[in-house]
C-alpha cells in the first residue's frame, strides 16, 4: 500500500499564502496529482492499483513515522492483477525491484 500523503504545512508557501479554503483545494489536487501519478505506473508496469480514503491512518502514521503535521489523505493500494501470475511479475526487473 502506497500512502499518498500532503504536506499540508508546506502547501501555502508553495502557493504563496492563501485562505484555509484554497489550502484544502491545494491539497486535494496535490493528492490527485500523486494519485494518478501512481495509475500511470502501475500501468505501464502491468500492476494493478485503487486508490483508497479507508484506511487506519493513525497506524499508518505511527508506522510510517509521521511528524504531526503531516497528513495521510489517501492511500493506494497496488498489486499484481489476478490474471498475472506473481512468478511472472517477479521476473520482470522493474517490478521486481519494488
Ligand atoms: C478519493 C477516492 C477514495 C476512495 N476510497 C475508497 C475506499 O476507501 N474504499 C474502497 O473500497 N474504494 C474506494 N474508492 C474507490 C476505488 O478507488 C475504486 O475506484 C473502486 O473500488 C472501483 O474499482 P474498479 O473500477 O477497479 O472496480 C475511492 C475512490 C476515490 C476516487
Amino acid at each position: 500500500m502506497l500512502p499518498s500523503i500532503s504536506f499540508s504545512s508546506r502547501i501555502p508557501a508553495k502557493t504563496g499564502g492563501g485562505s484555509s479554503e484554497d489550502t484544502l483545494l491545494y491539497i486535494g489536487a496535490d493528492t490527485g496529482f500523486i494519485s494518478q501519478n501512481i495509475y500511470l505506473f502501475c500501468a505501464s508496469e502491468g500492476l494493478a492499483t485503487v486508490v483508497r480514503a479507508s484506511v487506519d491512518r493513525a497506524a499508518l502514521a505511527k508506522a510510517l513515522g509521521l511528524r504531526p503535521e503531516q497528513r495521510i489523505v489517501a492511500c493506494a493500494i497496488c498489486g499484481v492483477p489476478e490474471t498475472v501470475s506473481c512468478r511472472a511479475a517477479m521476473l520482470r526487473p522493474k517490478i521486481a525491484s519494488l
